[in-house]
């Protein structure tokens, strides 16, 4: 399977979120490795219990940034963020059970969405975050 790499193109220009977000791509690269066969299950559980702890991590930090700074859109960016954290809570629950089959399918879920959300969702905080937070930080 395919991995994420990182392009210029999905920094946010805030550079503690753009760290984050390339943690969140090595996560699913790792998972990549790890979704091969079933004797693997159990490295794809703990791979994937790492990428949701991870992505709480990451999601807080965006969500106080917004918070502090008065980001207008944050109720509809915490549902993405919410829908995000339940769906792949399910889908490792599923790949737990049935193992590599589901592991394909939820890495494809992960790439689609991180990509999708840093593009359109991340993105449109980019110009806001920029006046407010010093480059760098
Ligand atoms: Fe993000
Ligand atoms: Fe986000």
């Amino acid at each position: 399977m395919e991995k994420v790499s990182w392009k210029d193109e999905y920094s946010v220009g805030v550079a503690k979120i753009d760290r984050q977000h390339r943690h969140l791509f090595e996560i699913i690269n790792k998972l990549i490795d790890h979704s091969g066969t079933s004797k693997d299950s159990e490295l794809v559980s703990e791979t994937l219990t790492e990428m949701l702890n991870y992505a709480k991590e990451h999601f807080t930090t965006e969500e106080e940034l917004m918070q502090e700074y008065g980001y207008p859109e944050i109720g509809s960016h915490k549902e993405q963020h919410i829908y995000f954290f339940k769906t792949t809570a399910e889908l490792s629950v599923n790949a737990l059970n049935k193992q590599s089959m589901v592991a394909s399918e939820i890495v494809e879920f992960l790439k689609m969405w991180l990509t999708l959300h840093i593009l359109k969702c991340d993105m449109k905080y980019k110009e806001f975050f920029k006046a407010k937070i010093p480059a760098g930080v």
